[in-house]
């Protein structure tokens, strides 16, 4: 990790003590994304029940930031429904990890899309309609427009 960059003390811990890190061998959903900017790349695993995100892993191959912020984001998603998870912005999760530094907000763009990803999956294999804009974002060199 960039020692010289600013980094919160949670950004700190989650990298340091991620949460929810691993697979889920039966799981609903599964999303792979990857960072263009940097070729960092996430892969998240839901486990849904009804409605509810009941379980969630992921595994990062990716940055500090990548790291805390994929961690962060199952914790704010586990338990809620669907509909809730898909509120959780990366905004919020920088915000829940106490700020990032602006360099590393392109970051935690890829816990928001792991999670979108994996819940397109989980619709897919229910051979439902996606109820969600799916909207990817895009690149402007290395800013995320
Ligand atoms: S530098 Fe690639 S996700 Fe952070």
């Amino acid at each position: 990790m960039d020692a010289q960059l600013p980094y919160s003390e949670k950004v700190m811990d989650h990298f340091t003590n991620p949460r929810n890190v691993g697979e889920i061998p039966d799981a609903s959903g599964i999303g792979t994304v990857g960072n263009p900017v940097c070729g960092d790349v996430m892969k998240m695993y839901l486990k849904i029940e009804g409605d509810i995100i009941v379980d969630v892993k992921f595994k990062t191959f990716g940055c500090g930031a990548a790291l805390a912020t994929s961690s962060m984001v199952t914790e704010m998603v586990k338990g809620k429904s669907i509909e809730d998870a898909l509120k959780v912005t990366n905004k919020a999760v920088a915000e829940a990890l106490g700020g990032l530094p602006p360099v590393k907000m392109h970051c935690s763009v890829l816990a928001e899309e792991a999670l979108r990803s994996a819940l397109k999956d989980y619709y897919k294999r229910q051979g439902l309609p996606v109820p969600f804009d799916d909207k990817e974002h895009k690149h402007e060199g290395e800013k995320c427009v």
